[in-house]
């Protein structure tokens, strides 16, 4: 794809990747990415703004050859979904400067060998001018990683976020357009890729709010031209309290844990409490992240295998416990065969989500009435604390 037009004096460049399937390895991309990079024209200087991923910078550097003279490059985070094509880039434009944050300086060396010679770091707050427009640098840590940075065009209002209000969509369209569309994906991100940083992401939405924003150009997914609405996501998302809501995810290898997940599942229903299941053996794991945004309270079923909790169930607590979810309590649905021994280490799996752990329902086997009737209980427990924190 050819550069594209954001304003006059902003083109968009980099790489739509339509094919890409997973990022850091773990998260699934359904409906694949993008990397990119922002060319910026003053009247007297150009600046490009990040670069793209090394395994489609084929794209970026064909783009830049209609482009005879870059004057800053900027690197606004280090990951290389970003900045792995700075090398060439650099090299075309032996006179550029790489601009980053000081952090950054350290981590572009390492991580892409780039000269410490070919570096200029910047302050928090500090300008740089091209002329008839000044580039802002705004420090914002933890979005994604400590050195991140955004920049803030002043002429133009226009605010180029890097990985910050970032949506995995590959798309031919330059701008986000219909808010429905572009919702599930700048949400899916969020909770795969920023929900560990909810404290951060507040810190940095506050700084943000003294910009008078007129459109947000992330270097992933399209352009909004009507920022409000992903800031307002973004404010709901880290900020307001949990939503009447329930996440259960659970494995069953012969039905009765199934048994108990679906009496509990009936029973929340009855009492007006929202549930969204999870069939470990066949989710896409970033819905279930997805469902982690909201909800207040996880309930997880597992069988007794081997001695411990099913390991699909393992891994999606140890994956639940690093995004830091907002929920508030938690509590197990057990089948075990011929040893309940396995049963007492449940609680300690969950300390990492920072929890209150409710009673868990055991059942030997087969439920019969009692774990039944334990299962209604719980639901009406889980209920009744939704209800004292008021939750919608
Ligand atoms: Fe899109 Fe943190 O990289």
């Amino acid at each position: 794809m050819k550069a594209r037009k954001v304003t006059t004096k902003i083109s968009m460049l980099g790489a739509v990747d339509w094919n890409r399937t997973l990022f850091d390895a773990l998260i699934p991309l359904p409906q694949g990415t993008s990397y990119n990079a922002y060319l910026v024209n003053g009247s007297q200087k150009t600046a490009l703004l990040d670069a793209s991923d090394p395994s489609l910078q084929d794209q970026l550097m064909e783009q830049l050859d209609s482009v005879p003279r870059v004057d800053f490059v900027i690197a606004h985070h280090a990951e290389q979904d970003h900045s792995g094509a700075l090398p060439l880039v650099m090299a075309k434009y032996p006179q550029a400067r790489l601009i980053c944050s000081q952090k950054a300086s350290g981590m572009l060396q390492d991580l892409l060998d780039l000269p410490a010679d070919r570096i200029q770091t910047v302050a928090d707050g500090e300008t740089l001018a091209l002329g008839d427009l000044t580039l802002e640098f705004i420090y914002t840590p933890w979005v994604h990683w400590p050195e991140t940075m955004c920049t803030y065009l002043r002429e133009e209002k226009t605010l180029f976020s890097c990985d910050f209000f970032g949506s995995h969509l590959a798309t031919s369209e330059v701008f986000a357009g219909d808010e429905l569309a572009v919702y599930p994906s700048a949400k899916r991100y969020y909770a795969e890729i920023m929900m560990p940083f909810r404290v951060p992401i507040q810190k940095n939405l506050e700084r943000l709010a003294a910009l008078e924003i007129e459109r947000i150009c992330p270097s992933h997914g399209p352009v909004f031209e009507k920022p409000l609405w992903i800031v307002d996501a973004y404010r709901e998302w880290v900020s307001a309290p949990p939503k009447n809501e329930v996440v259960i995810p659970y494995i069953s290898m012969h039905h009765s844990t199934e048994m108990l997940v679906k009496r509990m599942v009936g029973t929340l229903a009855e009492r007006g409490v929202r549930v969204k299941v999870f069939d470990l053996t066949i989710t896409d794991i970033g819905e279930l992240a997805m469902a982690l945004v909201d909800a207040a309270t996880i309930v997880v079923g597992t069988p007794i295998m081997l001695g411990g909790p099913h390991p699909l169930v393992g891994y999606a607590i140890s994956l639940a416990a690093l995004l830091k979810p907002k929920a508030k309590f938690a509590a197990f649905l057990v089948s075990y065969g011929w040893g309940a021994g396995a049963v007492k280490r449940l609680p300690g799996l969950i300390e990492g989500l920072k929890v209150e752990a409710l009673p868990a329902v055991v059942a030997r086997g087969l439920p019969r009435q009692a774990e039944l009737d334990a299962v209604d209980a719980l639901a009406e427990q889980i209920a009744a604390k939704h209800r004292e924190l008021e939750l919608k």
